[in-house]
């Protein structure tokens, strides 16, 4: 079955211009048709698995990275156009593991600073509760197996460099978070844990 493209009802934002999102959207489209061609690709091929095997387990390499880019955007593009006002249990949740929110997001900027290609992640873990902020490496490597996305930060420079030059990525990582929607973090938070 083919994956669809979703749609977002994002508002202007402070911070993240209109031809910012659209250009990133595009982006995020091209990952639906990367992965949709992939899966047709490897349901040809597999027909003669043995003579294909090379090809086979290339695109399977590649399969990773292009879901992810896929889901991981859905995650980013779905948090955004909120009020950036934190609320609900994963505000307790943050606080009972890091002291405060402020001493999180400390360390969650300090992660989305990373230099490269990539993401900062909030995760849980549902099997012990622990959330873990970690770093993503293009869209897949270093994804907690299991473990659930709260927050993505997409930090590749596609994601901010119409709006900021290249060393203005902590002001772009201000805007992400002043447009976050608390609430779909909260709905994150709630599913994971049934
Ligand atoms: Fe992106």
């Amino acid at each position: 079955m083919h994956y669809e493209e979703k749609t977002f009802d994002l508002p202007e934002m402070e911070g993240l211009s209109t031809k910012q999102i659209e250009t990133h959207l595009k982006l995020y489209s091209g990952y639906i048709k990367n992965v949709n061609g992939l899966m047709d690709d490897i349901n040809t091929l597999k027909q003669d698995s043995e003579k294909n095997a090379r090809a086979l387990s290339e695109l399977a390499r590649r399969f990773g990275f292009e879901w992810n880019g896929m889901r991981m955007h859905e995650y980013y593009f779905e948090a955004l156009g909120g009020d950036g006002k934190p609320g609900g249990e994963i505000v307790n949740l943050i606080e009972d593991q890091y002291g405060s929110i402020d001493t999180w997001m400390a360390e969650f900027r300090a992660i989305a600073m990373m230099r490269g290609a990539g993401w900062a992640v909030l995760t849980l873990d549902t099997e012990s509760g622990n959330l873990h902020s970690i770093w993503v490496n293009d869209h897949e490597l270093g994804q907690l197996a299991g473990a659930k996305v709260l927050i993505a930060l997409d930090v590749w420079e596609h994601a901010y460099l119409i709006d900021y030059l290249p060393a203005g990525r902590g002001d772009y990582i201000t805007a992400f978070f002043n447009n976050l929607k608390w609430d779909v973090i909260e709905r994150r938070l709630t599913e994971a844990q049934k």
